[in-house]
């Protein structure tokens, strides 16, 4: 008989059995399911339901069992449903009545919020500590390339001089958000649901501030209806899991877009490569391509939890079961995705000459050009007109800005003078950058320094 099978006259549909199993996903929570019990089961003994025999007996049933599960020779079946079922009966098989003990005052439902919170809070760890060598990867490159010349683009057009090191730092402060983003998080999940038994709490005076210390929770809930129909934790995890995926696409997209034969500003290395079953010159992107493409299915996983949640009515409803595929995917393709784009970022070789031919074979020094009359007081507006008309004057003859002569620039202004030319020269308009944030390589210098700390200091 079923552990909840009193009340049933016949027995379970095999389709249906197999329907309402999660076991092939939710055995990952094993764990932190046992975990989680022992502490409810000192609390028990706490509290007098358990005598100090029958906690210990408990206590060497469920380390068997993590045992059994790590060795492969648990027996996972489809009628036991999920893996709080799967432990709760193999401990009775073992340790007999005792371990019918254990379930006192606790519903399937506060267990499955606890076991997720605990498994998100060690996940959300290790995610942090790979986005940290993220973070590591983008200064050292940042540090280098400094002083290596590239457009920038807007509309995907040629708009502005910048550096390699400022283009990649902008990745850098994405990714220190998505960081802060989990920080944020971790205290949200940091709330022991245990206690609140399935909907109400309990008659029985469970210490719920013992069990909260003795597994290392920041607070315990406060309303027990709230505490287990609340999966936002969940939402919130899948929402940072999301940005972080679409920040590594967007990543992904650039360089991609970098390492065509088109631009040749970047090139890939063959370890991070497939090659083309019928083409034999190709080298293709596929890594940041299956970063690119993954994402799509992170951010699906974030509306799978929205629509799952947005019409469930109070309380726990056997719906929230589904809430753990999109989380774990969502989890497992970040972790994977964020190793790969560290070894892209750190192991692509950037093509330095073709990111300074596109820089000199370019219209961007117009902007300083328009700054240079505006400190030699021609108002902004109409130095703007000027050096529009002047783009156009060399489109007509096939030249750059640089190559005009100081005779024919003073026919578009007089103020122009011989040291025109070395202030649209891009080596010194990166110099010349004034403002915090901006591109010139004494702010790349100072943002590096000042983040070399925080990340030491994380
Ligand atoms: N496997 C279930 C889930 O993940 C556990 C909770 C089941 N609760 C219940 N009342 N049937 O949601």
């Amino acid at each position: 008989m079923k552990l909840w099978g009193g009340r049933f006259k016949e027995k379970t549909d095999p389709l249906m059995e197999r329907f309402s199993a999660s076991i092939n996903f939710d055995w990952v929570l094993y764990e932190e399911d046992i975990e989680g019990s022992i502490a409810h089961a000192e609390m028990l003994e706490k509290i007098g339901i358990l005598s100090q025999e029958e906690k210990e007996s408990i206590i060497r049933g469920l380390g068997q069992i993590k045992k059994e599960i790590e060795n492969n020779e648990f027996k996972f079946q489809t009628e036991l449903e999920d893996i709080h079922m799967h432990i709760e009966s193999r401990l009775i098989e073992l340790i007999g009545d005792t371990g019918r003990k254990l379930h006192t005052a606790r519903s399937r439902n506060d267990q499955v919020s606890l076991d997720m919170r605990m498994f998100l809070k060690k996940r959300l760890k290790e995610i942090e500590i790979k986005m940290l060598r993220l973070l590591k990867v983008i200064i050292e490159r940042a540090i280098d390339e400094k002083e290596t010349l590239m457009p920038g683009y807007t509309h995907m057009q040629r708009a502005q001089v910048v550096t390699f090191g400022h283009y990649i730092l902008a990745y850098y402060f994405m990714f220190k958000r998505d960081l802060e983003r989990l920080k944020t998080i971790e205290k949200t999940i940091d709330t022991l649901p245990l206690g609140s038994g399935a909907i109400a709490g309990s008659s029985i005076p469970l210490d719920r501030e013992f069990v909260r210390e003795r597994l290392g929770f920041l607070k315990v809930s406060e309303n027990s209806m709230d505490t287990v129909s609340d999966r936002d934790f969940c939402v919130d995890t899948v929402y940072a899991m999301a940005m972080i995926m679409l920040h590594l696409s967007r990543l992904s997209e650039d360089l991609i877009i970098f390492s065509t034969e088109e631009f040749s500003f970047i090139s890939l290395p063959d370890s991070l490569c497939t090659g083309s079953s019928l083409m034999p010159h190709k080298k293709n992107p596929d890594s940041l391509e299956l970063i690119r493409g993954k994402s799509s299915r992170v951010l699906g996983d974030l509306f799978s939890l929205f629509t799952l949640l947005k019409g469930l009515p109070m309380t726990y409803n056997r719906d929230m079961q589904e809430d753990k595929e999109p989380l774990f995917h969502a989890l497992e393709t970040v972790s994977n995705a964020v190793d790969i784009a560290c070894l892209c970022i750190k192991e692509m070789t950037l093509k330095k000459e073709a990111m300074k031919k596109a820089v000199y074979e370019s219209y961007m020094p117009a902007v300083e050009m328009t700054e240079y009359l505006t400190l030699k007081g021609v108002p902004f507006r109409d130095a703007h007109t000027i050096v529009g008309k002047m783009v156009g004057f060399c489109e007509d003859k096939g030249i750059k800005l640089h190559n005009m002569d100081l005779k024919d620039m003073r026919a578009f202004s007089p103020v122009f003078e011989e040291d025109v030319y070395d202030f649209i020269e891009p080596k010194n308009i990166i110099k010349n950058r004034k403002t915090i944030g901006s591109a010139s390589q004494r702010e790349v210098e100072k943002i590096v320094e000042k983040e070399k700390t925080y990340i030491d200091s994380f």
